[in-house]
């Protein structure tokens, strides 16, 4: 497992454990990312390394994985418009890495992190697989480029593979300082009993999916959806006001809002179809915004207040 110590690696790595697999992590906890060494059980080998280090190839070799879930990734789309070199060599040469060693190993699957930030943004919704890919940033272009990658390497090598194109996941973890979730930066500010910024009109909505369905979902991969992509999100478009709103009441604060411009880039709606991922994987989300809120509410506060 690649990024096991990151927000959706260490679900992905609790899932698999409680079913029984055995799990190595590699991860560098990258100063930029969302690693943290406390989200890796104990019981876990955790190897501090970086995914572009040659020497992956000797924990490969020792370890033997027969799937490898590759969630490593410089996950930001700001610093990838700042650094595309960066990106790239991350997301792309650190990808090819993995895989090569993965072939070398005999491993039979990768299980890939691939985005909605493929898709850019699309002319109609919902997004399903059939819908173009016109990547708006440098993180989207790698994460489409990786899937190119992957079919040749199961075309070429017979290594099989999953892309699991998310949509904006959120759920305990996630880091409240970071740009990826709106979800936990407001967390974060309302338990600190502080005032939230909304961008544009609020208005603008995104498909955000709770990441111990996630979890599920990279179970249900280990052995479905040869060779697929697929769109994981849950169908339900959700406003930023909206979410501010489900806080209040959560949370029985009501947080004074600050407005701001949109951010230059911002799309204005994101949601996504996984019909296929069901009829394919027999995955479906199955956790309610609320319930997730929720459950994610309570692990920050828990954090604040133990
Ligand atoms: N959070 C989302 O909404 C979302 C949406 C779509 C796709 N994804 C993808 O899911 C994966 C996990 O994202 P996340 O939100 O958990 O982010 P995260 O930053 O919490 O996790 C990424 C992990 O990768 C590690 N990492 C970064 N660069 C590395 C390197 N060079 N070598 C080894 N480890 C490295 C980091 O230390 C971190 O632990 C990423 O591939 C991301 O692109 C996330």
């Amino acid at each position: 497992m690649t990024g096991g110590a990151g927000f959706i690696g260490s679900h992905i790595v609790d899932e698999y454990l409680a079913q029984g697999h055995d799990v190595l992590v590699i991860d560098s906890l990258w100063e930029h990312g969302g690693g943290r060494r406390a989200n890796v059980p104990d019981r876990v080998t955790f190897v501090p390394m970086d995914i572009r280090d040659k020497s992956i190839g000797r924990v490969f070799a020792e370890f033997r994985p027969e799937v490898v879930s590759h969630h490593a990734a410089q996950a930001s789309v700001a610093i990838s418009a700042r650094d595309p070199g960066l990106d790239a060599d991350v997301n792309v040469v650190g990808l090819l890495n993995v895989l090569e060693n993965a072939v070398k190993v005999g491993a039979r699957k990768v299980i890939f992190a691939g985005s909605g930030a493929s898709f850019g943004t699309p002319e109609a919704f919902p997004i399903t697989e059939g819908t173009p890919q016109r990547p708006s940033s440098p993180y989207g272009i790698t994460k489409m480029v990786a899937e190119h990658y992957l079919r040749f390497y199961k075309e070429d090598h017979n290594l099989d593979f999953t892309s699991l194109r998310y949509g904006n996941v959120y759920g305990p973890r996630q880091d409240p300082n970071g740009e990826a979730g709106v979800i936990a930066i407001f967390i974060g500010r309302f338990l600190k009993r502080e005032g939230v910024r909304i961008d544009w009109d609020g208005g603008q909505t995104r498909d955000y999916v709770y990441v111990k369905d996630i979890a599920r979902c990279n179970v249900d991969a280990l052995t479905r959806g040869s060779g697929e992509c697929f769109v994981i999100g849950t169908g339900i478009k959700t406003s930023v006001n909206e979410i501010y709103a489900m806080l209040v009441d959560i949370s029985g604060f009501e947080a004074p809002v600050s407005h701001a411009e949109k951010r230059p880039g911002d799309a204005r709606d994101a949601q996504f179809d996984s019909t296929l991922a069901h009829t394919l994987m027999g995955w479906r989300p199955r956790t309610s915004l609320h319930d997730g809120m929720l459950e994610t509410y309570e692990y920050f506060k828990k954090l604040v207040s133990p």
